[in-house]
């Protein structure tokens, strides 16, 4: 929605939120040099909305995203806070913007941070584009998020050298992967990293249908198991151990990979979606558009207005679950 202000300062701000992701400064990056092209002055905001509450705002130069393309984390920093909820925090957040000048506002984050970006877009006259980054894939509206396909690669590489380990021992790997409530990183490493089994809060298990089976692998003359476990349904690790373990009479190991999967040099396609999709957002703010989340579907760039994108529902790819479990045991 475009909104009827005077804009007449091309002064625009920038700031990352919630859990890093690989690509998000490949995103900070093409969003700062193309808004400098078209002769904004750019600010950067220090961890996320805590630095709009605390006023860490500063302005940047083309220099200050000079080689980080290519890396982790976010140059910007993050945070979590909920007290920008309260409406007088709020109000205050967007002052220390308005104070400047500074009428156009770039967030990138997962859907936390874009309730930030409707409270914004409702709440002032700044004008407010969301870009999806997170590592979990888990916002409906969008194909990809930044950071997924990276955080997907650190786990197929972790795969890899489990797999050494397990198969020279004979064992049975749980390997848990990040996603919160979502099942992508599970699913799609485990197709692309040629898992056994993989457990995700999107479709039934049977963990006693898994002990037999993996019982069975190995009576067939199988030397490794790898199982993915989706954080989602990490409440069945224990259990799952114990069955694996029980009906195998085999070593089973477990490791969440945790924060490891944040981390990292961005992959090829996360720095080129980052640098797409910053584009978009900035092609936005010249238009006068706000309240939008700028997404990725079928390979075009979309976008559509943020409280849309937040209850848009999340597809569970079904198509690919079943393939995984006929290519799999
Ligand atoms: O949303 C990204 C994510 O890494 C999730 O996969 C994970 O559940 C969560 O963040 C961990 O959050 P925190 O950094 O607050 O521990």
């Amino acid at each position: 929605m475009a909104k009827n202000k005077n804009c007449k300062e091309k002064k625009l701000a920038i700031l990352t939120s919630g859990g890093d992701s690989s690509g998000m400064n490949a995103c900070i990056r093409a969003a700062v040099r193309y808004a400098m092209g078209k002769g904004y002055e750019v600010y950067g905001v220090r961890h996320g909305y805590v630095g709009l509450i605390n006023d860490d705002i500063f302005e940047m130069k083309y220099s200050s995203v000079s080689n980080c393309v290519h890396t982790g984390g976010t140059i910007l920093r993050t945070g979590r806070t909920s007290e920008f909820k309260k409406p007088e925090v709020l109000q205050a957040a967007i002052n220390n913007l308005t104070k400047r000048d500074i009428h156009n506002l770039i967030v990138i984050g997962g859907d936390g941070s874009f309730r930030g970006v409707e409270d914004i877009h409702q709440n002032s006259d700044v004008n407010v584009i969301g870009i999806p980054g997170t590592i979990d894939n888990d916002m409906g509206y969008t194909d990809y998020t930044i950071g997924f396909d990276t955080a997907c690669n650190t786990v197929l590489d972790a795969m890899l050298k489990l797999r050494d380990t397990i198969t020279s021992h004979d064992r049975i790997m749980i390997l848990e992967v990040m996603g919160r409530a979502c099942g992508d990183i599970a699913l799609y490493t485990s197709v692309a990293g040629g898992a056994e089994y993989v457990i995700l809060p999107e479709a039934p298990v049977d963990v006693d249908a898994i002990a037999a089976s993996v019982k069975k692998g190995f009576d067939k003359g199988k030397t490794s198991t790898i199982i993915v476990l989706a954080e989602g349904r990490n409440d069945l690790k224990e259990e799952l151990m114990e069955k694996v373990k029980a009906s195998t009479g085999r070593t089973v190991n477990h490791i969440a990979l945790s924060y490891i999967q944040r981390g990292g040099t961005p992959s090829m396609s996360d720095r080129v979606l980052a640098s797409r999709m910053a584009v978009r957002a900035v092609e936005l703010i010249e238009c006068g558009q706000s309240g939008r989340a700028v997404g990725v579907r079928g390979g075009d760039l979309i976008d559509m207005n943020v409280i849309e994108a937040l209850n848009y529902p999340k597809k569970f790819d079904n198509q690919l679950y079943e393939i995984a479990q006929k290519i799999s045991k």
